[in-house]
């Protein structure tokens, strides 16, 4: 039984019970400190509540932890698995918890020190609402180092009656790692793509045919060593331990798309505070991925300089007052800085909007010169689905449809029941798709049985552990 102490921000329409996790029964609480507060049109209740609880953990079930270093804010998700039925069972988010960030920029370590204070008061602050410690955790990994490879790795079917079996697979894989990484870079995905059999391409899931020779096309994703090394080296000293790093754009796409989409044909963007990443899926497969070094922080950059104004106070101008389709404001339509913290001045609301709209079409254009390069500008069933802090940016998704041409839609995490306002955030699309992440990898290590679609968007354990033994050599 322990006491907590939860300060919670919460819009005023949610009940202070939504506060405490479904984990925890509470015994008694008392309210401290209310304020209500207006932030973005929407009214906020901060409340200081000391509660009285008992950590039911009632399935007793272990949390899974997904845990997302963005450039703006540590988020942390925590899932736990739930039987819905005798034999099946769900993930439910029962945590999601987001601190302010330090020491990362452009969504990589830049103060070993201030990220892992930045990441151990999180957690901190997870550990206390839930009531009970928090072991490990599946973590994200993003930034410009990413790097992306075609790789085919060959191998001579084992079996003398040609039966290929999970253990071919595997070979094929480890040989498609093989590919010359370039110095300091270590691989953190195989991800196969197709086989072929005997010549016979395109081939899914090859266990249980009959062939001599197996082939498989893989993508390779790799980052520089540096960066892994701070990285878990950061999580490391906050007294977690690190399941897997995932790269990030790839866990939040797990929650946001459905399989359907990825057969389909679909991208998805997550617009993050200064960098943007991608991802685009077809019949299944990772067609490509990768980073681009601008996001919705040099919007809120270039309405500081053309208004002459604050950081701060351009951000509330573009989350209050922003919007990506300058021909919806009306040209007489002004706003007043002194309202959002700045000085008295009036501003033209449709001259901000041209500004977030230059800025936006230049990301899309960088978009768009992806999906050119692998030859699907304006050809994806499924669309577009924006994702991240950056994507709740009014008009947004209207323009995309225009100027890629292409369905837009927001990507909100799902594939997960949540019990919390947060759980279904864009901004926790990463987080969340981290433990979605987490939960497919342990049902899958769970049964014996054939590889899996889920494995095989993923790479197989063994993969997995390489990158284990690597984190067990870095624990300082
Ligand atoms: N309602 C909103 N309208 C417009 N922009 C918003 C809104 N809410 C948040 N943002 C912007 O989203 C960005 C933060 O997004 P997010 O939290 O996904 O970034 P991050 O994950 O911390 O960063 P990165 O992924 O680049 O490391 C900030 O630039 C913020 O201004
Ligand atoms: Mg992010």
């Amino acid at each position: 039984m322990v006491w907590s102490y939860v300060n919670w921000r919460n819009r005023i329409t949610t009940p202070i019970r939504a506060a405490i996790p479904p984990t925890t029964t509470v015994n008694t609480f008392f309210v401290q400190y209310i304020h209500i507060d207006t932030f973005a049109g929407c009214h906020f209740l901060d409340y200081h509540v000391y509660i009285h609880t008992e950590h039911t953990d009632m399935n007793n079930e272990p949390f899974i932890v997904g845990l997302d270093l963005g450039s703006s804010a540590i988020r942390l998700a925590v899932g736990q698995r739930v039987s819905v039925s005798e034999k099946e069972s769900e993930l439910q988010v029962v945590g999601a918890f987001e601190v302010p960030s330090a020491g990362i920029s452009k969504g990589v370590i830049s103060s070993i020190e201030d990220a892992t204070a930045a990441v151990s008061s999180c957690l901190e602050k997870a550990e206390r609402v839930l009531g009970a410690p928090l072991e490990r955790a599946w973590v994200g990994i993003s930034g410009l180092h990413i790097l992306t490879e075609e790789s085919r790795g060959v191998v001579a079917v084992g079996k003398p009656n040609g039966e290929i079996t999970e253990e071919d697979v595997e070979r094929a894989i480890e040989a498609a790692r093989t590919v010359a990484t370039p110095l300091n870079y270590e691989i953190l995905h195989v991800i196969p793509k197709s086989f072929t059999v005997d010549g016979q391409s395109g081939v899914k899931d090859p266990v249980g045919m009959t062939g001599i020779r197996l082939e498989v096309d893989a993508q390779i994703i790799q980052g520089l060593s540096s960066q892994i090394k701070n990285l878990t080296k950061c999580v490391y000293r906050t007294g977690l331990d690190i399941e897997d790093l995932v790269l990030s754009i790839l866990a939040a796409t797990e929650t946001i798309t459905s399989s359907r989409q990825k057969e389909l044909g679909v991208a998805v963007v997550d617009l993050g505070s200064s960098t943007t990443s991608y991802v685009v899926f077809e019949e299944g497969d990772l067609l490509t991925t990768g980073i681009i070094p601008i996001g919705s922080d040099h919007i809120t950059s270039d309405i500081a300089i053309g208004l002459r104004t604050s950081i701060d106070v351009a951000e509330r101008v573009k989350i209050e007052h922003g919007t990506a389709l300058p021909k919806e404001i009306n040209k007489k339509e002004e706003i007043n800085l002194g309202d959002l913290g700045g000085e008295n001045e009036l501003v033209s609301r449709r001259y901000i909007a041209e500004i977030i709209q230059a800025r936006v079409e230049e990301i899309f254009e960088r978009i768009d010169r992806e999906l050119k390069k692998i030859g699907r500008s304006a050809m994806l069933p499924s669309g577009i689905i924006f994702t991240g802090g950056g994507a709740r940016l009014n008009g947004l998704v209207e323009l995309a449809k225009e100027k890629l041409r292409l369905p837009a839609s927001l990507g909100y995490p799902g594939g997960v029941s949540s019990l919390l306002d947060r759980g279904s955030d864009t901004s926790f699309a990463t987080a969340v798709g981290l433990t979605v992440w987490g939960y497919e990898m342990s049902k899958d290590r769970a049964p014996k049985g054939r590889l899996s679609q889920f494995v095989s968007i993923r790479g197989l354990g063994k993969v997995s552990m390489g990158l284990k033994k690597l984190f067990k050599s870095l624990i300082p």
